[in-house]
């Protein structure tokens, strides 16, 4: 199914929205689709872990029930933030100004853009290359369509854009929508012009009109926020980018897992507390330790917490990385707020050459 393309898909469970991440397995060029501004690391992290060099992010719609992660992306990645230029200049902030025809080229793949309004008037359906994935946003949803009563909201053009553009696709086409809140994941579009309540079947305009005016749902939580958030790309206020800590150059893992490296540490040891979490017989090894480092085994730290000292941000480091990531878990669990773990461990420390203590333990 996917010929040279890293597919990834991704759930933001306050919104209840999908991110996809698509990606040419050669060049490793990626554009991200609907990435909120919430998950910003944990999309970054994803694209530095398969080594992705993000082109665009895209946004399927300007969404009224989350803030898009799309400007962060452009700080963090200097790509490009791409969304229907139908919003006109209310929309602030994207570059590539897209519209029906247009081409997303991504390496040796591209997106071609799909005008599809009536959930908002620049609403767009991102359709792969080979025509074998639609992106919907919220106009087609799984047994589903994005509701018309707010924005620019249109049931009519709504039914003329899943009709005359998605249903138009193969039926194998699958289909990933922006939203889904019962756990689908994917459809097709075979599979919605079947089955799909409200528009398939023998379904007519007129009845598909008739449904979805008569939706009666309760105003968007967000929509406050979110649309002029999404106005501006969804940059923040204050211009400033998210940042996992403001006291050292933390990054956070795929796996979610607070890390920093090895040199910064080593460079800052007077402002930090290390606190090292490996078995006492480990210690005297061929590794070595960090001077001044706190000697908590991980299977008693739980018991010990009170030893560890609040005052200082706290690197947690073991042999390879693996038990202090869990370290920094218990101690975030139990509200240490600066905590980050010493990425590789003392193997990529002493691989790194940087300073050690070796010779017997002294604490009790
Ligand atoms: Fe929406």
């Amino acid at each position: 199914m996917f010929d040279h393309l890293l597919f990834r898909q991704l759930f933001d469970a306050a919104s209840s929205t999908y991110t996809y991440v698509l990606g040419d397995s050669d060049s490793r060029q990626a554009v991200i689709i609907d990435t909120v501004f919430e998950q910003h690391f944990r999309d970054c992290a994803l694209m530095e872990e398969l080594g992705l060099k993000l082109v665009a992010a895209l946004d399927t719609h300007c969404h009224a029930d989350h803030v898009t992660g799309a400007w962060l992306m452009q700080r963090a990645t200097g790509c490009r933030i791409g969304i229907s230029g139908r919003y006109g200049d209310a929309l602030q902030g994207a570059d590539l100004r897209l519209d029906h025809g247009d081409r997303v080229t991504f390496g040796k793949r591209y997106l071609e853009v799909r005008a599809t309004p009536g959930h908002t008037d620049g609403c767009v359906t991102y359709v792969t290359d080979d025509h074998r994935m639609a992106f919907t946003g919220d106009c087609l949803l799984i047994r589903g369509a994005g509701r018309c009563d707010f924005q620019q909201g249109n049931a009519r053009t709504l039914y003329r854009s899943i009709t005359e553009q998605i249903f138009s696709l193969p039926d194998d086409c699958l289909v990933f929508p922006g939203h889904d809140y019962s756990g689908r994941t994917m459809s097709s579009v075979g599979e919605e012009r079947a089955h799909n309540p409200r528009i398939g079947g023998h379904a007519d305009e007129r009845d598909f009109v008739g449904f979805m005016e008569n939706l009666n749902l309760p105003h968007p939580k967000q929509i406050a926020v979110a649309v002029p958030a999404n106005l501006r790309s969804g940059k923040s206020e204050d211009a400033k980018a998210l940042r996992p800590a403001d006291w050292g150059p933390v990054r956070q893992s795929y796996a979610g897992l607070l890390e920093i490296d090895p040199e910064w540490v080593a460079e800052h040891l007077g402002e930090v507390h290390v606190l090292d979490v490996r078995q006492r017989e480990e210690l005297d090894g061929r590794l070595g330790r960090i001077a001044n480092a706190q000697l908590i085994p991980l299977g008693d730290l739980k018991d010990r917490l009170a030893e560890v000292p609040k005052d200082k941000p706290v690197i947690a480091v073991c042999h390879a990385g693996m038990r202090s990531g869990q370290a920094t878990v218990i101690l975030r669990g139990a509200g240490f707020g600066r905590v980050a773990n010493l990425r590789g461990g003392m193997l990529l420390w002493h691989q790194m050459g940087l300073p050690v203590v070796r010779g017997a333990v002294s604490e009790a």
